[in-house]
């Protein structure tokens, strides 16, 4: 069944949990589509695990549109959200409209993901008035990695617990249909996922939210740069790639691929006929 903004409103109501994973391709896209996962997040992320970036802030617009759009062509029942990447939306509320529009005309997505609390609710209102619908990010939001310093659990103070609550009210207020929560203590994420009526998704805040999302790469063990507590391996995949790989080179090397079965066939005699 199609996933839609109405099935996470849903899901709420019955307290039923909401999975979320990030993809950037048309075959994982299938695979994750039919795996039954509620949203695929074609998450900036992409800029570290696809791109080899050592952050996000040097992904483009032309990026998310073109990983969005074969993504796209893959699922059909999960919920694509897109990322709008940075200075894509901070910049002005007429930039972040277009640029919202844009994912969705060009990269196909069903809704847009931005980054950040009070700030960003004057953007998030206007491009849910032109009836695309935003999840909001708030916590560890990678876009600040320069403001803050580095990769930091957020919300552990009394006062930046509070900001925290604070942000999550104002952009249910300004009408994100969902927020992503990044690096923030499980009862604080608790807390908030208790006040709000929107669903929360959790990245490494615990398991009171009501989904949660995981970067794709990271959960199958195939982006090895660095690994946060949060991340759980569900498969080694990056052992198996490796050893495919090795497999071929290795049977390359001895003539054993490609065997009869690989080989296209002619008849003898016409061989033997050229000169
Ligand atoms: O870009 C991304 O993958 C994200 C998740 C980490 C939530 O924003």
């Amino acid at each position: 069944m199609k996933n839609t903004v109405v099935t996470f409103k849903e899901a709420k109501k019955k307290g039923e949990k909401l999975s979320m994973l990030t993809c950037y391709d048309y075959s994982t896209a299938k695979l994750v589509d039919e795996a039954g996962i509620n949203s695929i997040l074609v998450g900036d992320s992409l800029g570290n695990v696809m791109l080899g970036y050592e952050n996000t802030l040097y992904v483009t617009m032309e990026d998310m549109i073109h990983h969005s759009a074969a993504v796209a062509r893959g699922a059909k029942n999960a919920l694509i959200v897109t990322d709008m990447p940075f200075m894509s939306y901070q910049t002005s509320v007429y930039d972040a409209v277009v640029n919202a529009g844009r994912l969705v005309k060009e990269g196909h997505a069903e809704a847009v993901k931005l980054e950040g609390g009070l700030e960003v609710c004057d953007k998030i209102k206007a491009i849910v008035q032109a009836s695309i619908p935003v999840c909001a990010h708030i916590g560890l939001t990678p876009q600040s990695i320069n403001a803050f310093g580095g990769f930091k659990v957020q919300g552990k103070g009394e006062a930046a617990a509070q900001k925290l609550l604070d942000e999550a009210r104002a952009v249910e207020e300004a009408g994100a249909f969902a927020v992503v929560m990044e690096c923030v203590p499980a009862a604080l994420a608790k807390k908030i996922t208790q006040t709000l009526s929107i669903p929360t998704i959790g990245i490494g805040a615990g398991k009171y939210c009501d989904g949660q999302v995981l970067v794709n790469q990271d959960m199958l063990a195939m982006f090895t740069d660095f690994k946060p507590k949060f991340v759980k391996h569900y498969a080694n995949i990056g052992e198996i790639m490796k050893e495919a790989y090795r497999n071929y080179h290795k049977e390359i090397n001895e003539g054993v691929f490609p065997a009869e079965e690989h080989t296209y066939k002619i008849d003898e005699s016409i061989i033997e006929k050229l000169y």
